[in-house]
Parts: C-alpha cells; structure tokens; sequence
C-alpha cells in the first residue's frame, strides 16, 4: 500500500510562481528571458521601460510550471515603476555584464533595493537567487572573473551560471536548476530546504579571498605592516595558509588566493634580513 497517496497527488500539482529579473540597465536581462522563452537572440539594444510582464508554463522535473515573470528595467529612471514588483516573489535572476565591472558592484545595491521595498517584514531568506554572469561570449573584455562572480553568489546561498544569451550558453541549465530550486522551496512550505541553505565555506574564508584580490601590494596582502619583522611575515603567512589551503578551503578562488600569498610571503622574506 502507498504511504501517503493524496499527498503525493497534490504534490503533482502545477504550481503558479511569480519571477523577477534586476540588474543594471543594459546586462542583458531581458535577452536571457527572450533567449529562454523565444529561443532567439536580439542584437539590437532595446531597453525595458518599466515592466515587461509575461507569463509562461514549464516543464521541470515531473511538474508544470506556470511562470510570471517580471522583466524590469534596470536605468534609474524606473526605480517608482519596478519598487512596487519586489513583493510575492519566489525567485530572482540577478544579472551582471562580465565586462562591467560596475554591473557586479551594483549587485549590492539591487539587493539593497529590494529589502528596502520588502520593509522591515519582508524576508529574503526564502526567495531563490540566481545569479547570471552575462556576455560570456565576449571574452575579449572580461574584467569579473568567474571566481570572484561564484564567491560573490555562493557565499550568500545564491545560484550562479556563466551565460550568454547571444550563444545561449549555459541558459537552459541556468533556469532548470533555478525552477528546480524553487519547486523545492514551495514543496517545503515556501522555505528553503535545509539542504540548499549550506554554504560550504566560511565567511572567514570569502573575505580572506576578498581582500587578497584587491591589496594593493605583499604587505597588504598578507596583512602585515611596510616593515615588518620575517616573523611577523611568517606568523601571517601561516595564518591565511592554514585558512585557505586548497585541500581545506572549496571557496571559489582559493587556489589562486593561495598562490599570491605564497608568493607575496617569498617575495616580502626575499627584502628582509
Ligand atoms: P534594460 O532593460 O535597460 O534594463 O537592459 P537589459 O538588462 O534588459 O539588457 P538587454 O537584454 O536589452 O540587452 C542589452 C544589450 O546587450 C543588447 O544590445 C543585447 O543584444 C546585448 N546582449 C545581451 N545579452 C548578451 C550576451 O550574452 N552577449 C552579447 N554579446 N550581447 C548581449
Ligand atoms: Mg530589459
């Protein structure tokens, strides 16, 4: 005999979920959609004024999907149009321009934006973030690379995907496992699932990663003052060694961050006597 036959049934339900998109003007957020949606790709800027609305069924896992998604511009001039879209949302494609480097900074403030909107109530903790690093096909001028975008999603429990909805890389699996996410978010009351809350590193650890990236110079890099003793060099060295071993430390980045410190460490110890 089945356990629990009307449960299964009703789990079998379509759902109706309700998406937005946010990101700087220009990032490609609305070409990800048509790119997903119309499997066509438009080379010809045409910004969003306001809301674009659309609604689509999907097929995800066993379950029909129906999607509203919310497609909102991402100049300025909208802020009064899109402030009143944030509320009910289940998930968010957040989409940065990999050639930007000004589209990932903004990545805060859009989130910024959005618990603003929420207010005091509103919880982000139980809404699916994906992150898209656009423009991939445009490898000539990437200035974020993929480390840094990862670091950024997954230290905060988000998605990320590299993608191109010129080429329509990584699109198709970008919002399968969004959707897949989110079907799992409403299967468990509308929270998420313990299992998708992890982050397998520390904060520790990502800021480590962080702050190795933009120092300025060795010294700043390992922490230390301009001057200071071979000890002092040594005893931070081994502290961020131990931190961000590549056989400890899955933060998206560390190999590279362990490699400047060990490097920075030689070369500080080469001037010191
Ligand atoms: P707003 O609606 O103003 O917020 O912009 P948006 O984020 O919706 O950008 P949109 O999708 O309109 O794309 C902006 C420009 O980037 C267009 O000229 C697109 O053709 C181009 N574009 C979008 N995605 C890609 C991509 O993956 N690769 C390349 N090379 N160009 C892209
Ligand atoms: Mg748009």
């Amino acid at each position: 005999m089945e356990a629990n036959p009307p449960k299964r049934k009703e789990t079998r339900k379509s759902l109706r979920i309700k998406v937005i998109s946010m990101g700087n003007a220009e990032v490609g957020k609305s070409c990800i959609i048509k790119r997903y949606c119309e499997k066509r790709f438009v080379p010809k800027y045409l910004a969003t004024i306001g809301i674009d609305y659309g609604v689509t069924k999907v097929q995800v896992r066993d379950r029909e999907i129906k999607v509203n998604i919310f497609d909102m511009a991402g100049h300025p001039f909208f802020y009064e149009v899109r402030n009143e879209f944030y509320k009910d949302t289940q998930g968010v494609i957040l989409v940065y321009d990999v050639g930007q480097k000004e589209s990932f900074d903004a990545l805060d403030v859009w989130l910024a934006e959005m618990k603003q909107e929420l207010g005091p109530h509103g919880n982000m903790e139980n809404i699916v973030f994906v992150v898209c690093a656009n423009k991939i096909d445009c490898t000539k001028h990437r200035s974020v690379d993929e480390s840094e975008g990862r670091l950024w999603a997954e230290s905060r429990g988000f998605l990320y995907f590299e993608t191109s909805a010129q080429t329509g890389e990584g699109i198709n699996e970008m919002f399968q496992t969004f959707y897949s996410a989110i079907i799992d978010l409403c299967d468990n009351g509308g929270k998420r699932p313990p299992s998708s809350v992890g982050v397998s590193f520390t904060k520790e650890q990502a800021d480590a990663i962080r702050r190795i990236r933009n120092s300025k110079d060795s010294w700043d890099m390992l922490g230390v003052k301009p001057g200071a003793t071979r000890d002092e060099v040594n005893k931070a060295y081994r502290k961020l060694a131990v931190l961000l071993h590549p056989d400890k430390c899955v933060a998206p980045g560390s190999e590279d961050a362990f490699k400047a410190v060990v490097n920075a460490r030689t070369a500080l110890l080469k001037n010191i006597k």
